[in-house]
């Protein structure tokens, strides 16, 4: 199993979906920039390692470095970002190259950022949604792994497009982690495909 740190920083729905659905992966270490994000609590009452820290008073290159000092002693292996709400900095990335994802509440490469819903409703989006991507120097622009549609609907505010997105990220974001970790061999065995069988070989001497 993956080693995985989930990095939060607040609520963290996304965070017990992923500890609740996990499959090829195991939750060694949940982390936030906020020491009273709801989510840690949950996490703790799981029996599950946390870390928090906020940058405030130490800087942001403090703060990652003792982050990054957390999470290599955990021995973790990939971070999944869950409603982290800081920019990571290019340092950080490079030194976690294509092993960070993140979920975003819109069908990306829509609205990158803050406020997704009210801007899919303002634009008048038949379609809102998530997507889990790979997380680059780009704010929300690395590769797209997984995505869900879900509709807007005619009353929809953004309050109420936000809790039917949530409920898909929930769903998407568990089954994009596992096959993101999974080996291949891994995902042969998952779907029962058995593997070819081979053929004794005489060997030499
Ligand atoms: C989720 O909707 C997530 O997609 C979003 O914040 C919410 C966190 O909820 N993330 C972003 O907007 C990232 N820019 P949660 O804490 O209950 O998982």
């Amino acid at each position: 199993n993956q080693r995985v740190a989930i990095l939060i920083s607040g609520r963290g729905s996304n965070m017990m979906a992923l500890v609740e659905q996990a499959r090829g992966y195991e939750v060694v270490l949940v982390a936030s920039d906020k020491p009273e994000a709801a989510g840690l609590v949950w996490a703790r009452e799981r029996g599950l390692a946390t870390f928090s820290l906020s940058p405030k008073g130490i800087g942001k290159a403090a703060y990652e470095a003792q982050l990054d000092a957390a999470l290599r002693k955990a021995e973790v292996g990939t971070i999944a970002l869950a409603g982290y709400m800081r920019l990571i900095s290019d340092d950080f990335v490079a030194r976690w190259r294509g092993r960070i994802v993140n979920i975003h509440p819109s069908l990306l490469p829509l609205y990158k950022g803050l406020d997704t819903h009210a801007r899919a409703i303002a634009a008048g989006d038949e379609h809102a949604g998530c997507s889990v991507h790979v997380v680059t120097e780009e704010l929300d622009g690395g590769a797209v792994l997984g995505q869900s549609r879900v509709a807007v609907l005619q009353d929809d505010d953004a309050e109420t497009l936000a809790a039917r997105v949530l409920s898909a990220e929930h769903a998407l974001y568990p089954r994009i982690l596992s096959e993101f970790v999974m080996t291949p061999i891994d995902r042969i065995r998952e779907t029962g495909l058995s593997l070819p069988e081979t053929e004794e070989r005489p060997s030499d001497g």
